[in-house]
């Protein structure tokens, strides 16, 4: 690491930005060195960034998306990471960022350097608009910086949702609660039949599957973002399940089959980091719009819980980001235990 004195005459220094070679392995580790210790300061409860995670995001060029990593360095030394992903499907208009910069290193303009080479590179592939991510304190909840949101609002960026995500402590859940749920929904979903699996999806249900995966950026709020429904055909569902399988990535999945119709109609997802035991992301969750009101989105999360905790011993924390609008699957969540942890504000900027 870098000697602070020394960082001390740095001021006003423009770093160099330069693409990311998934293949230089020394940078790549200095890069997953940077995203330890980026979360260590701004999200200290995350799993550790899994770095068979990051090397398999950065080699994953799908019919669906591609990723653009750079990074910025001063005198050689990493200081900053921005990764641009571009879906090549649907959302043409759009590429998404991830920028982030060392601790040690902010507020000398090298957030500022990366967000501009971020808006050039966007303007020459022809894209309109950047979007991002950033996490801020809930009141009552853990302290966060307010660096992200002064970023945002200084770059010209404009907050377009606000999410919370939500963590459920598996050592301290209510499973009486829980199993008192489960029973409930079970009662509930007559005609459908619990089906789970894991990350290869069942050949039968993958055009479903695409349906309701499609139907998740026009069902679940998306606040003043600019999304199009997402194109998933088989192609992409495979492809996808390749670059987990190269990530080393654990998927959980349930679904519920609607007997008459033999169609699969609500469906949820849990995914597990190779180096992280205890910890499992809770991704989508959706339920068919002809099919709600029947506790399906209780009964496939629950379950697929269950199987989760029967496969992993070490698991102990979930995670999970909802719109704060979202009222249907936050209350889902809080009845299983979730409870808030942090706020994530969505940028949109037009370039
Ligand atoms: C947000 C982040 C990228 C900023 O990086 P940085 O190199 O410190 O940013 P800059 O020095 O270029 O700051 C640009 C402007 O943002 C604002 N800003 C950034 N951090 C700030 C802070 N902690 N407090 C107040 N304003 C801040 C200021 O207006 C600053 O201009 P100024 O220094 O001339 O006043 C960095 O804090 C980070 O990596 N955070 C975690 C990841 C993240 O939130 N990324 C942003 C996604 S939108």
């Amino acid at each position: 690491m870098r000697d602070r004195r020394l960082d001390a005459t740095l001021g006003g220094m423009q770093p160099d930005i330069i693409p990311l070679d998934p293949a230089d392995d020394p940078l790549v580790e200095e890069v997953q060195a940077l995203r330890v210790a980026v979360d260590a300061v701004d999200t200290p409860d995350f799993p550790p960034p899994c770095p068979r995670e990051f090397r398999a995001d950065l080699t994953a060029q799908t019919s669906g998306r591609r990723v653009e990593p750079f990074v910025a360095r001063i005198d050689g030394a990493v200081v900053g990471y921005l990764a641009l992903w571009l879906p090549l499907r649907d959302n043409l208009d759009n590429a998404d960022a991830s920028l982030m910069v060392h601790p040690d290193h902010r507020r000398r303009g090298i957030g500022r350097a990366l967000h501009a080479y971020a808006v050039d590179r966007v303007r020459d592939i022809g894209r309109k608009r950047l979007t991002g991510a950033s996490v801020e304190a809930l009141p009552g909840g853990p302290a966060r910086s307010d660096a992200g949101r002064a970023f945002g609002t200084a770059v010209g960026a404009k907050a377009s949702l606000d999410e919370v995500r939500r963590r459920l402590d598996l050592t301290t859940a209510d499973r009486a609660a829980m199993a008192e749920m489960l029973a409930a929904a079970r009662s509930r979903a007559t005609g459908y039949q619990l089906l789970t699996w894991g990350n290869r999806t069942p050949d039968e249900y993958v055009a479903d599957i695409g349906y309701l995966e499609g139907r998740l950026n026009s069902d679940a709020p998306v606040g003043d973002l600019t999304l199009e429904p997402e194109q998933v055909d088989e192609r992409r569902l495979r492809e996808r399940e390749g670059v987990l399988d190269a990530a080393g990535m654990t998927v959980y999945s349930a679904g519920v089959v609607h007997e008459d119709s033999g169609k699969l109609v609500a469906l949820t997802t849990l995914a597990r980091a190779a180096t992280v035991p205890w910890h499992a992301w809770q991704w989508i969750t959706l339920v068919d719009p002809d099919h709600r009101g029947h506790r399906l989105g209780a009964l496939v999360k629950i379950e697929n819980l269950r199987t989760a905790e029967e496969h992993e011993p070490g698991l102990r924390m979930i995670d999970t980001w909802n719109a704060a609008v979202n009222s249907h699957m936050i209350s889902i969540n809080e009845a299983m235990g979730f409870r808030a942890v942090d706020s994530w504000v969505m940028w949109q900027q037009e370039v």
